[in-house]
């Protein structure tokens, strides 16, 4: 049944598992001492998200995690990906800790031991303390020093039993979407803050990453990017510029300064804004990875845009391709594509998918049950990309379905549905969907394999 999958491509003890975030999960946003991020705020300005949906419920999981394990189990998966909300830690970005905010973390991740998952733990997807935004956010330098601290403390109470460790979750996002296009929290329009954002999410990470390793030995320190891959609307020498823009934009920029390159020159072109450098930084951002997550969804086909905003590419709708719910285009080659770049130009030593999936209008049938081919085509789809990549010789090490659960899909609210897991929101009755039940049957495929071979 999965012989589109070469399943014997990928190691015995790969890592199947979910993904989910703090701030589109869990609700309970006044609960125990945690204090509003910014996406309590943005989702609470009129007209910034669809159908001015907000997360102060979401899937109720500060509630329900004990039955959200239970389904992670009955899919057979043996991790977990899931963030870490700082307002709950620290709920003034710095200084005083909330132990209640720990205390969910704590049992959660014995929750997850017990059911013998193990949980991939990021310190950050996007929810910034409020009280720290308005100190400036990430364009201050101060906030990558408060992040630190925050990493520290994090992985001193939950280091004896958390090893995988991921630091920013697509910083691009927060930098980008969050600082230039003002799509997301904090919804600003501006270039300067934008590369300031960008340039101390990036140093946030180095810091962090060096504070995760003090507090716990035997860590395994990651960042995730979400990468594309990149098309010329033509082949004219403009569109082919601009797609190298492009690349600069959403990959290189992220990648490069990591892995000890410093940030991409033609970029800072580009963009034209100072970066605020300071001597030993560049050291401290290319602090060596254990791996990199790669989160991929869909890939980019721009044109030269001298006119728009920066980096002056602009995405063009390739006519005759499927889409997903999100309007993204479906190319399962990208993700291949995307390991092995990052194996053979960046010499990844060990990779993880840490996200990858797709929204569809779901829909429960008369019978309870929820049918969703077309997720399930993608994840099949991508999961044969995977394995042809591990083929290949990408060293990779486990692959995230995103998500567990439907949930706030940020600026899009609970319209868009990735869960593997259908949740309706008026009673929060969960209901595993086709797609799930295919993933446990190959993840359980995988493991008869490993057991025939012993
Ligand atoms: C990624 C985010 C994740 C989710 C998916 C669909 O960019 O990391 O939280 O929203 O997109």
């Amino acid at each position: 049944m999965f012989d589109a999958i070469d399943l014997a491509a990928l190691p015995h003890d790969f890592r199947w598992g979910t993904a989910t975030s703090a701030y589109q999960i869990e609700g309970a946003v006044a609960e125990d001492g945690r204090s509003p991020s910014i996406w309590d705020t943005f989702s609470h300005t009129p007209g910034k998200i669809d159908n001015d949906d907000h997360g102060d419920i979401a899937c109720d999981h500060y509630h329900r995690w004990r039955e959200d394990v239970a389904l992670m189990s009955r899919l057979g998966l043996n991790a977990y990906r899931l963030s870490i909300a700082w307002p709950r830690v620290m709920p003034e970005g710095d200084g005083l800790v909330n132990p209640k905010g720990l205390d969910f973390y704590d049992e959660l991740i014995d929750g997850l031991l017990q059911a013998g998952i193990t949980p991939s733990v990021t310190l950050y997807h996007w929810d910034l303390p409020q009280a720290l935004q308005d100190r400036g956010g990430w364009p201050e330098r101060e906030t990558a020093e408060h992040f630190a601290a925050y990493a520290s403390v994090v992985a001193e109470r939950l280091g004896d039993r958390v090893s995988h460790w991921t630091t920013l979750n697509e910083p691009l996002c927060s930098a980008w979407i969050g600082h230039l296009e003002g799509k997301m929290a904090p919804g600003l329009t501006d270039p300067t803050a934008a590369v300031r954002a960008s340039y101390h999410l990036l140093l946030g990470h180095g810091l962090a990453a060096q504070a995760i390793r003090a507090a716990t030995s035997g860590a395994e320190v990651g960042i995730v990017n979400n990468l594309s891959t990149v098309f010329p609307a033509s082949d004219s020498p403009e569109d082919q510029a601009a797609a190298r823009r492009h690349d600069g934009h959403v990959n290189r920029w992220w990648l490069d300064p990591v892995h000890g390159r410093g940030f991409p020159a033609d970029m800072r072109e580009v963009y034209g804004v100072d970066l605020p450098e300071r001597p030993g930084d560049l050291d401290i951002i290319a602090a060596p990875l254990d791996w990199l997550g790669l989160n991929y969804y869909f890939p980019a086909t721009v044109a030269d845009d001298p006119d728009g905003p920066v980096p002056h590419a602009r995405s063009v709708r390739r006519p005759d391709v499927p889409r997903t719910g999100m309007d993204w285009e479906i190319d399962a080659s990208g993700i291949e594509t995307l390991l092995l770049r990052l194996t053979h130009e960046y010499g990844a030593r060990k990779l993880y998918v840490t996200e990858n999936g797709s929204a569809f209008p779901d829909t429960v049938g008369p019978d309870g049950t929820v049918d969703d081919p077309e997720r399930r085509d993608y994840l099949v789809g991508h999961l044969a990309a995977c394995a042809s990549a591990a083929r290949k010789g990408a060293p990779l090490a486990g692959y995230f379905a995103w998500s567990l659960l439907d949930n706030f899909e940020w600026a899009y609210g609970y319209a868009k549905r990735f869960g593997l897991v259908h949740v309706d929101y008026a009673t929060q009755a969960r209901t595993i969907k086709g797609s799930g039940h295919r993933y446990a049957d190959i993840v359980r495929a995988h493991g008869e394999l490993g057991r025939g071979a012993a």
